[in-house]
């Protein structure tokens, strides 16, 4: 039987090269093998505060940025969370069957709320509105970054406690994660991963940016001293960082990589990193261009919600069923 695939990206911003890295680039590849579900995660994006015009905006540029990747709506299930009333629905009911505790475990919550003088409920209960986003289409397979690793694990554990608390429901999900891409770290400080919502621009490397941009940020992006490449995550954070990009839009192995660059020092490398993420990214913000005005999107957007309501509310109604509700 086919398996099925779920990945949701949130419209909080403008989308990275660690987005395309860690979970675009692999989509195209498994459209064709899977029963494919992908997702503007608006809900997960009102956790914290946006502009309302802003994440309209966002919402549709992140719907023509897929398929400016390579998703094909004819293959796939393209849709806007928030256009599925299931998953707030499901969100509640596994909300009651997760623990405060547990939430106030996940890194992600600890990470964004620390420091902060308040921080919104929905910011706790986040995984488990992701975890309904997974279950309600009985995904087998979650290709995302590393970063989800954690939340991914919590899905597994809400769908295996609801099945036996109530009844055999959810499929339990298995992550997948990209050999190369898995954790693109920002360019300014290379212990943290790179985000969208990184108030520091220089630091992240949008999809959308121009060749001078790019070369700019990659030219100011931090390294070492040493000026030897070589991978070495640990002690060589920034440039482990800029060869693992080098090797996720070259396809080349890293070790090939350092191979190729033996004797040569920082300068050479990061001008032909720039050229090889403008050249490839190029491509992209061209059919996202045409895609993003077209009224095309309207119709793929609203083929995609019919789709993921039928499935959706099959299972939500199911649910429901067990708990007795
Ligand atoms: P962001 O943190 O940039 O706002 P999202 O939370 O919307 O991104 O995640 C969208 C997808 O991109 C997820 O699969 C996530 O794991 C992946 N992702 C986000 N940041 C990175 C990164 N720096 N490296 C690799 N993958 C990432
Ligand atoms: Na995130």
């Amino acid at each position: 039987m086919t398996q099925t695939i779920f990945s949701g990206i949130q419209p909080s911003g403008t989308l990275t090269i660690g987005n395309y890295l860690g979970a675009m680039k692999q989509f195209p590849e498994l459209q064709d093998e899977y029963n494919s579900y992908f997702c503007i995660v608006d809900h997960h994006a009102i956790t914290v505060p946006q502009d309302r015009l802003k994440l309209r905006e966002r919402t549709r540029s992140l719907a023509a940025m897929y398929i400016a990747c390579g998703i094909d709506p004819n293959k796939v299930t393209l849709f806007i969370q928030s256009e599925v009333p299931a998953h707030t629905e499901l969100a509640w009911m596994l909300q009651c069957v997760a623990s405060v505790g547990e939430l106030e475990r996940m890194t992600q919550f600890k990470d964004k709320s620390e420091g902060q003088e308040s921080v919104t409920a929905g910011l706790l209960t986040y995984p488990p509105l992701m975890a309904a986003d997974i279950l309600l289409y009985q995904t087998d397979i979650v290709p995302v970054g590393d970063d989800q690793k954690q939340h991914i694990e919590l899905t597994r554990n809400l769908a295996e406690r609801f099945n036996n608390r109530y009844n055999d429901i959810f499929n339990v999900p298995d992550i997948k994660i990209q050999e190369v891409g898995a954790r693109i770290m920002s360019l300014q400080n290379p212990t943290k991963k790179m985000s969208k919502s990184d108030d520091n621009q220089k630091a992240t490397i949008y999809l959308l940016d121009d060749p001078k941009r790019i070369e700019k940020k990659i030219k100011s992006a931090v390294t070492d001293s040493e000026g030897i490449i070589e991978f070495d995550k640990d002690n060589k954070p920034g440039i482990s960082n800029l060869l693992n990009i080098y090797a996720g839009f070259t396809n080349k192995s890293v070790d090939q990589i350092v191979a190729e660059y033996e004797g040569k020092g920082y300068g050479d490398f990061k001008t032909d990193l720039a050229e090889i993420v403008s050249n490839y990214i190029s491509d992209i913000q061209q059919r996202y261009h045409e895609l993003y005005e077209s009224e095309e999107l309207d119709d793929i957007l609203d083929q995609g919600q019919e789709k993921a309501n039928k499935v959706a509310s099959k299972t939500l109604k199911k649910a429901k069923k067990a708990m007795g509700i």
